[in-house]
């Protein structure tokens, strides 16, 4: 449906960049971004920017379903598992992730990663051989695809997303008013969305699902927006007052992007 915002040819095209914290990340040609803040970090905006405040509004729950829009170099999601490993904690993670580029996850056995995944291997391999992953404690599937059509096809009640996609000018179909109907649509009621993104058309795209938007907790990582269908103990973000200080403030709408 949105094959016009891809271009394939250029997919192959990546250069490695160590970011701020000494990890590193990549430049993709196609998207004309690299795939983490080289200034945050790879390793800290993963951190800081999703995996702490999701797991501190989540803490109660025994079960945890994760969709981690897009995998790209997996590092929210192996985050998630250093984090979750290194407080022991107790609860089961099933995690699931689209992803645009086969041939990305294919080849993230030999990527250099940080230190702090380094008993992350075995999962590491497996999920780059077979896009999957299961132990007593976690389930992993990295579908291959658009997530715009692998989200439809998603059965279990998600509680927490991260939202990670290129950003909303170069990669919009992630980020529509639409897309978050579908993500709403597989939601559990205290979902716990986390995004890097401030920008009000995103915000909007949020609002008009009826999603109540937060500022993420202070850190070291720029801003960005938590959202969730349910109240949370969090500082609100009041649409409405933004909307009457900009009323030309609208979402992004899949209409504008075919
Ligand atoms: C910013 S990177 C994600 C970084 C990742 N969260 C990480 O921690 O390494 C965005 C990823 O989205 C993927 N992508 C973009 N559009 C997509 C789509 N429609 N469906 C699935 N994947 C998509 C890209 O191939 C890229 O890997």
């Amino acid at each position: 449906m949105f094959q016009k915002l891809y271009n394939p040819t250029l997919r192959s095209q990546k250069e490695q960049r160590v970011t701020q914290d000494g990890t590193t990340t990549l430049y993709s040609k196609e998207f004309d971004e690299c795939y983490h803040s080289t200034k945050d970090g790879a390793l800290q905006e993963s951190l800081q920017k999703h995996i702490l405040p999701a797991f501190s509004l989540c803490q109660n729950k025994k079960q945890l379903t994760i969709l981690d829009i897009c995998y790209g170099l997996g590092y929210n999601t192996l985050t998630t598992l250093y984090y979750h490993r290194k407080n022991r904690l107790k609860s089961k993670l099933h995690i699931i992730s689209p992803e645009l580029d086969k041939a990305l996850v294919q080849s993230l056995k030999e990527f250099e990663y940080p230190e702090e995944f380094s008993d992350l291997q075995d999962i590491i391999n497996s999920l780059s051989q077979n896009f999957y992953y299961e132990d007593e404690n976690y389930k992993i599937e990295i579908l291959i695809g658009d997530a715009r059509e692998q989200i439809c096809n998603i059965s279990t009640p998600i509680d927490i997303v991260y939202q990670d996609a290129f950003s909303p000018k170069k990669n919009p179909a992630l980020w529509s008013k639409e897309y978050f109907t579908d993500i709403k649509s597989v939601a559990s009621k205290d979902i716990i969305v986390t995004t890097y993104s401030s920008a009000t058309p995103v915000r909007m795209s949020l609002y008009e699902n009826g999603f109540l938007l937060y500022a993420p907790p202070k850190s070291s990582v720029r801003s960005g927006t938590i959202a969730s269908l349910k109240e949370l103990p969090l500082e609100v973000i009041d649409m409405e007052l933004k909307k009457q200080r900009n009323p030309n403030a609208k979402a992004i709408y899949d209409k504008e992007l075919l």
